[in-house]
């Protein structure tokens, strides 16, 4: 059975007093029906790694660097988030693919270093607007999730979360249906199923894209969706908690 994990991606908002608010607002709110992660801007993870202490919510970071360490000037490598007491690290979010141009390589190698140093990488994948009405959301997220098969393997993908994102859906507030996104989620099951059983079993794949305390009950209800990638929602602590106790 898998469990249901509610991850916080707050991209690039917030100040310290806020950061602290929301985090004392989410750890007084956590609900126990559901995992929670939060995501924070990197320069706030010491902070909030030492808030979260004693509690069972997680921290993630928004990106890890594909090397090890050196000359890498603005990156941040996996060791550093893992001092930070982080336990995940998105990798692939479609901010980062089409606004910094980040390629399927690339996104592979990063997971790589995030399972290679005990991080759980959260895979993103998704079609744009055009893709999808052109037909091509699987042909997308297959190659986009084969680029990770293909140089780490399958059983890497049992180590790993993956998230599927509709970039149209993304801060949009056009949420794809639950049927549109549960086709997906089966789909990418099955695929991962055909080249080993256990690891699609196990494996949460999370839904993400304008996901909020109203439409996420009957996302959540749907046999393949393990949890979300909360984006707006989820920086308001009320909706965030929200969200896990619709499941
Ligand atoms: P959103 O963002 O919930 O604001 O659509 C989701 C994401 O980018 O992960």
């Amino acid at each position: 059975m898998r469990t249901t994990l509610i991850v916080g991606n707050w991209k690039m908002n917030g100040s310290l007093p806020g950061v602290i608010e929301l985090v004392e607002s989410i750890v007084a709110g956590e609900v126990k029906n559901a995992r929670f992660a939060i995501c924070p801007p990197a320069v706030y993870l010491m902070k909030v790694g030492g808030m979260l202490d004693g509690s069972e919510i997680a921290l993630g970071a928004q990106n890890v660097c594909d090397r090890e360490s050196g000359a890498y000037t603005g990156e941040i490598a996996a060791s550093m988030l893992k001092e930070c007491g982080c336990r995940y690290a998105i990798v692939g979010h479609s901010e980062r693919r089409a606004l910094y141009h980040e390629s399927d390589e690339l996104v592979a190698r990063r997971f790589a270093m995030a399972l290679n140093s005990g991080i759980t990488p959260i895979l993103c994948i998704g079609e744009t607007l055009e893709e999808r009405e052109n037909g091509d959301t699987e042909e997308v997220v297959s190659r986009q999730l084969d680029a990770v098969i293909d140089s780490q393997g399958i059983a890497a993908i049992a180590h790993s979360v993956i998230a599927y994102e509709p970039v149209w859906a993304i801060g949009t507030g056009k949420v794809a249906t639950p049927e549109e996104a549960q086709v997906v989620h089966k789909n990418l099951r099955e695929k991962l199923a055909a080249l080993d059983t256990r690891v699609a079993e196990q494996v949460q794949i999370l839904y993400g894209g304008s996901m909020n305390a109203s439409n996420a009950g009957e996302l959540l209800s749907q046999p393949d969706i393990d949890g979300g990638l909360i984006g707006g929602a989820s920086l308001k602590a009320a909706d965030f908690i929200a969200i896990g106790q619709s499941v």
